[in-house]
């Protein structure tokens, strides 16, 4: 997989794609990351790539032409066809499902703004897909671009050294993660659950997933609501007993 970031400040994106798990599948050629600066592309000798906005109000827009420039020279530099996506707090909200979506594609072109964001023609001359990663607003879609990069890689085969870990998750999805403990054994009287140390390995399995419906019972509803269809019929009894009301109105509900 190929991914093309595009942005004011390609230094932030240094680190990340040469650490940790990432990195190594950046080394290994498995993922490729080029960073871009908008600059480049700018019309003029001094790099200004943005300007106040027709209106008036706080802030800067970033111009049109040199993302225009930037997007199709970038496009252009692989034949593989990409999926070009803006980073924007009003785009749809990021989730595992669409970082498994963007997992199968070859490419992927993210295009992070600053300020007050594009000039509205990008998004009417370009349609890209818009993503958001939360209702919460940025300094710029830097940060959101390296949250949907790392979540998409690491699905990308190889990219996660064992195998176990990813089909854990989707053992697990829809759920929250179950608690995890290592040495020592006790803390502050705080001991490991018995279970675990058992090395009886159907009955840590189920109580991992027991714990993972407690905790999603508790925490967020709202994902049960949202997985309720993909539930193995195990889970779906675990949350039936944990909350009978809400798996009672979501069976009822044939979700
Ligand atoms: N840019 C600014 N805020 C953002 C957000 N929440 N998600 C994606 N890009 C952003």
């Amino acid at each position: 997989m190929r991914c093309d970031v595009l942005t004011l400040f390609p230094q932030l994106l240094e680190a990340f794609r040469r650490t940790g798990v990432l990195g190594r599948a950046v080394e290994s050629g498995l993922v490729e990351i080029a960073v871009h600066d908008l600059r480049d592309w700018a019309g003029n000798r001094w790099g200004q790539v943005d300007d106040e906005p027709y209106g008036g109000g706080a802030g800067m827009v970033i111009m049109a032409p040199p993302v225009l420039r930037a997007v199709r020279a970038i496009e252009a530099m692989d034949p593989r066809p990409a999926r070009t996506i803006v980073l924007t707090p009003r785009g749809r909200v990021f989730d595992q499902a669409l970082a498994a979506e963007l997992a199968q594609a070859p490419r992927m072109v993210l295009l992070c703004g600053r300020y007050e964001g594009f000039d509205e023609r990008v998004t009417a001359i370009l349609e890209p897909e818009e993503v958001s990663i939360g209702d919460f607003i940025l300094g710029g879609g830097e940060v959101a671009a390296m949250a949907v990069i790392e979540a998409v890689a690491r699905l990308v085969p190889g990219v996660v050294g064992d195998p176990a870990s990813v089909e854990e998750d989707s053992f697990f999805a829809g759920l929250l993660d179950h608690p995890s403990y290592t040495r020592p054994p006790e803390v502050e009287g705080h001991a490991v659950p018995k279970v675990l140390r058992s090395g009886h390995h159907e009955r840590i399995r189920r109580w991992r997933l027991e714990e993972a419906v407690r905790a999603t019972v508790a925490r967020r509803p709202d994902l049960l609501e949202r997985h309720w269809n993909e539930y193995t019929d195990e889970v779906r009894a675990i949350v039936r007993r944990f909350a009978p009301e809400l798996a009672a109105r979501l069976g009822r509900d044939g979700r």
